[in-house]
């Protein structure tokens, strides 16, 4: 779902690029034959203490940081696709009910009937936000909706997933790209990018919880669309600072000590999976995950289904441990997604990319979008 997109060149490498809280991360594909292929990849962090304000607040320094990975990684594209992080992002599934088969094939039509709708729920006036919607099982509602005879028949109830962002926020994204000397081709939601990466063409219901440093972005994704989307500002930052509060030591200590847990058993207590000092700011992920697992299977068009498989992203999905933790906790397998799964790339880079994958699957999925 793009809120906005250009017309392709000749060109066939695509350059994802994922501006994090604590990161920039990018992967170069190319499109080889319908398959993607990488070209390059690359990252930035920013220094632990945050810096106080977001990155996207400061378009020259964060330019200048995109500039610096794109020398070091040698980019060769200006094609670069971005995502606007999930909180940014309204997203709703509408529901219209005065759309005739015929006005289907009408794109003004369909936009005056979301428009109308979207009106209702947005939380800034029309005018102030750019939309975009994906009309939801499209073709089964039509086969099935054996009432509506003829191209002028109404079809009830039409399911249309909207997405919508903050024209200030999309400008200040154009603004960025511009001074990094890239061409934004299009701009996406993280969620979309993930469900490319992380499930593919697979349509049965899946959880993504991408845990990155500031915070946690929850969706259900069905038939490969992340229908509902949920965030929570609980991250590896949190994790980072309860262990330096509890153990009373610095923000770069705790760090250590958190990725170092595979080789600290001792910090891990007698049959634990994760440390004490850790479960608190993960329950608070597990509570929100539960939540918004049953809000979904709560809904009346979602009886009778069934949550497959939880899958994790982000940097912080390489705690220690934590998969087989939400395993246990959630009951329903979760593990750490693999997004480099449908990507051609050299054989010897495997373990390196394997390690980093997790921190790449919203820019592989962006990079992925106009090559699949
Ligand atoms: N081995 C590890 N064990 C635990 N945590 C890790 C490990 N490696 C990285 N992290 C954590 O991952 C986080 C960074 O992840 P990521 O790059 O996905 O975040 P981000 O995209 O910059 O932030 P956000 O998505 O919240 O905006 C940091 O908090 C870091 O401490
Ligand atoms: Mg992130």
């Amino acid at each position: 779902m793009g809120l906005f997109s250009k017309k392709g060149t000749a060109d066939t490498n695509y350059l994802g690029v994922d501006i994090g809280g604590s990161s920039i991360k990018l992967v170069e594909l190319t499109n080889n034959n319908g398959r993607a292929q990488l070209v390059t990849y690359g990252y930035l962090e920013r220094s632990l203490s945050g810096e106080g304000s977001k990155l996207i607040d400061q378009p020259e320094k964060t330019a200048e940081m995109i500039k610096k990975v794109l020398e070091r990684s040698k980019v060769i594209t200006k094609r670069a696709i971005t995502a606007l992080p999930a909180p940014a992002v309204f997203s709703s599934i509408i529901s219209l009910s005065e759309i005739s088969k015929k006005d289907l094939a009408s794109p003004k039509k369909v936009t005056a009937a979301v428009e109308w709708e979207a009106k209702k729920v947005l939380p800034l006036p029309l005018e102030e936000m750019i939309l975009d919607w994906k009309v939801i099982g499209n073709e089964d509602i039509l086969k099935e909706d054996k009432g509506a005879k003829g191209d002028g028949a109404k079809i009830k109830n039409l399911q249309v997933l909207l997405t919508g962002a903050a024209k200030e926020v999309v400008q200040k994204y154009i603004q960025i790209f511009k001074k990094a000397g890239l061409d934004l081709i299009s701009l996406e939601t993280e969620s979309f990018a993930l469900a490319r990466s992380m499930v593919g063409k697979d349509k049965s219901v899946v959880v993504l919880v991408d845990i990155g440093a500031v915070g946690t972005d929850i969706s259900v994704v069905e038939n490969a669309i992340p229908l509902l989307n949920r965030s929570l500002g609980v991250g590896g930052l949190s994790i980072t600072n309860e262990i330096s509060k509890t153990l009373n030591i610095s923000i770069e200590q705790a760090e250590q000590f958190k990725r170092d847990l595979a080789s600290n058993p001792e910090a891990l207590g007698e049959g634990k999976t994760l440390p004490e000092i850790i479960e608190r700011p993960i329950q608070s992920i597990i509570d929100e995950i539960e939540y918004t697992k049953n809000f979904y299977l709560e809904q009346p068009d979602n009886k009778g289904k069934k949550i497959e498989r939880i899958v994790l992203s982000g940097g912080t999905a390489s705690l220690f441990n934590l998969s087989e933790y939400f395993t246990d906790k959630l009951g329903i397998r979760s593990f750490i997604g693999n997004p480099w799964a449908r990507i051609i790339y050299p054989q010897d880079l495997e373990p390196i990319l394997e390690s980093i994958g997790p921190r790449l699957a919203t820019s592989i999925g962006l990079a992925m979008r106009d090559i699949e």
